[in-house]
């Protein structure tokens, strides 16, 4: 066994280590100044004494500068104390596979090196994510505590000797100071796959990808966008469920995703995606993001399905699951700006409904407490209790078990979902890397005007006139530890059943993103297949006036429609 001491490193503090939606990103050459990830690292372990003497699971997305850092974390840990270390092989382990992992081998926690669906590369971003260990994103005290750490840290401790082959699955143990470290290196997928196995009927699934005498194989197109799902999506749909090699594409993780300008699952950055479903060969296409949490489901001929229709038709057709069937639906939940789909079907079959600040940790508490099992957020996250990170591979495995179940094709599984629950349109209007100062500035003057207007008051632009129901800025009391998350986006809400909200992302590492958040409802089916953009077309118009974006931002069209 080798042995290694431990030394304690001076630092100075940086300011800006306040982690956001999810985590802590910033651009690949803020985190390689000298000291500034070894001092985040720090600082979580100082915030979260459980990992003293305890156990974490390591591994990333497969991004540029990742296994730096996990060497980083490695040495890190075993100088405060960390008893053992599972590592994914090459430092691989997709966001909802680690969080299966942390569930599975009760670890006190997690370190997630990814900034999702943003740019990788020397020029990209880079991300470092803790979780807890119910395998879900800390919950704001705990960031909160970690960001304070970090202000006012002068020291770190690391073990600087220690240095892991990661690219081998097997165990390394070191004597530090006296004390046993251990780091095993693991296999990121196996745990993953048995978990989806437990979940979902692989024998219906495989039935329907091969075809039968009466009914021709589902022909399907997964597109990894060269992130980390490459390989649990061949070992699952090609190894396990028998689809061809060729129908899983750009499955090899890449440091800078192919040069690919985001690892996005959405019509704009996954446009290869929609452009191979649009020629009519594949009955069904997802794609997924840098880390593995987000999806995007198309039908034939590229037939989009929106996030917010996706989780409400999963939550109708809940009996297509085994594992719903077997734990029963709980409640269903989905982030404040998502289309409220979901909302109908909850009231159709009597169950709990939630609305939460946008970020997957607000459903962790939920989920724990036993009231929530399935849940979505319109930013192309979908998933449910078996972990606490949505999840994009098993949001395809419940739409090919769908598929078996219901035996119809996706267009037609979602035009009976309209038909029957009516068609909730959403879009969302993306202004990337606005200056943040107007960014700031149009939201508190837009606050302050909205927070004097009145119920019933009339808004008019252009096109249309909206009367107001109410409007605010949505604050959420955590029903289960009464924890407060103010300033979550300002709701128009207006009495024909449209919404409006604007809201500033929390996941970007460069200036501000506003986002503008659009929903209108039809239940007259001849109006399903409007064009959405000239449905959108007055809320939009509205959406513009109130706000005076252009003004505050200086765009005059947004940089992503999603
Ligand atoms: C991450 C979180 C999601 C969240 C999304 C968008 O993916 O896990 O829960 O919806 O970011 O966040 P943003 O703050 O950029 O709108
Ligand atoms: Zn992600």
């Amino acid at each position: 066994m080798a042995s290694s001491q431990v030394q304690i490193v001076q630092t100075r503090a940086f300011e800006d280590q306040k982690p956001g939606t999810s985590g802590l990103r910033k651009p690949v050459d803020t985190f390689q100044q000298k000291g500034y990830a070894e001092n985040f690292i720090q600082a979580i372990h100082t915030a979260v004494p459980e990992l003293s003497d305890g156990m974490a699971v390591v591994g990333g997305d497969g991004r540029y500068y990742m296994t730096d850092v996990v060497q980083k974390i490695i040495g890190i840990s075993a100088a405060n104390g960390v008893k053992k270390l599972i590592v994914g092989k090459d430092g691989i382990f997709s966001t909802p596979a680690i969080s299966a992992v942390v569930r599975k081998t009760k670890a006190n926690g997690a370190f997630i090196l990814t900034a999702s669906h943003n740019p990788g590369g020397p020029k990209g971003d880079f991300g470092i994510k803790f979780n807890s260990s119910n395998g879900g994103p800390a919950v704001e005290a705990v960031t909160g505590q970690i960001y304070q750490i970090s202000k006012h840290i002068t020291e770190y401790k690391i073990c600087p000797d220690i240095k892991v082959d990661i690219s081998k699955v097997g165990c390394h143990t070191f004597d530090v100071d006296g004390r046993q470290f251990e780091v095993e290196v693991i296999d990121p997928v196996s745990d993953y796959v048995d978990l989806m196995k437990e979940l979902f009927d692989f024998e219906s699934i495989r039935n329907l990808l091969a075809g039968s005498k009466t009914r021709s194989p589902l022909k399907i197109i997964i597109n990894c966008l060269n992130g980390v799902t490459g390989p649990y999506a061949k070992r699952i749909l090609c190894d396990e469920l028998g689809a061809p090699e060729s129908s899983v594409v750009n499955c090899i993780p890449l440091e800078d995703f192919g040069g690919k300008l985001h690892p996005d699952p959405n019509l704009t950055y996954a446009s290869d995606l929609v452009d191979v479903m649009n020629s009519g060969v594949h009955d069904f296409g997802a794609a997924f993001d840098g880390d593995g949490d987000r999806n995007m489901i198309l039908g034939k001929n590229g037939f989009f399905v929106t996030p917010s229709d996706s989780v409400s038709v999963i939550g109708d057709n809940y009996k297509a699951i085994p594992y719903f069937v077997k734990s029963g639906i709980k409640g269903f939940a989905r982030s404040m700006p998502t289309g409220r789909a979901l909302d109908r079907v909850a009231k159709a079959l009597n169950v709990e409904m939630f609305e939460v600040p946008t970020g997957w940790k607000f459903f962790g508490n939920l989920m724990d407490a036993g009231r929530l099992s399935l849940c979505g957020e319109e930013s192309f996250g979908t998933g449910s209790d078996h972990i606490r990170e949505k999840d994009g591979i098993w949001a395809c495995l419940a739409w090919l078990a769908i598929l078996a179940y219901r035996k119809a094709s996706v267009e037609d599984v979602i035009r009976d979902h309209w038909k029957r629950y009516g068609r909730t349109f959403f879009q969302r209007y993306d202004y990337e890397q606005v200056p943040a100062e107007g960014a700031k500035e149009m939201m508190s003057v837009l606050e302050s005007s909205l927070s004097l207007a009145t119920k019933s008051k009339e808004i008019s632009a252009a096109s249309a006139s909206f009367v107001l129901e109410y409007t605010d800025n949505f604050s959420y009391t955590d029903p289960i530890d009464g924890s407060v998350a103010k300033n979550q986006g300002i709701r128009l809400q207006f009495t024909n059943g449209s919404r409006i909200i604007f809201r500033l992302s929390g996941t970007g590492s460069v200036g501000a993103t506003v986002r503008i958040y659009f929903e209108c409802y039809e239940d007259q089916p001849e109006r399903f297949d409007d064009d959405i953009t000239s449905i959108m077309k007055p809320l939009v118009d509205l959406a513009l006036k109130v706000s005076d974006l252009q003004k505050y931002t200086g765009r005059n069209e947004p940089t992503v429609i999603t």
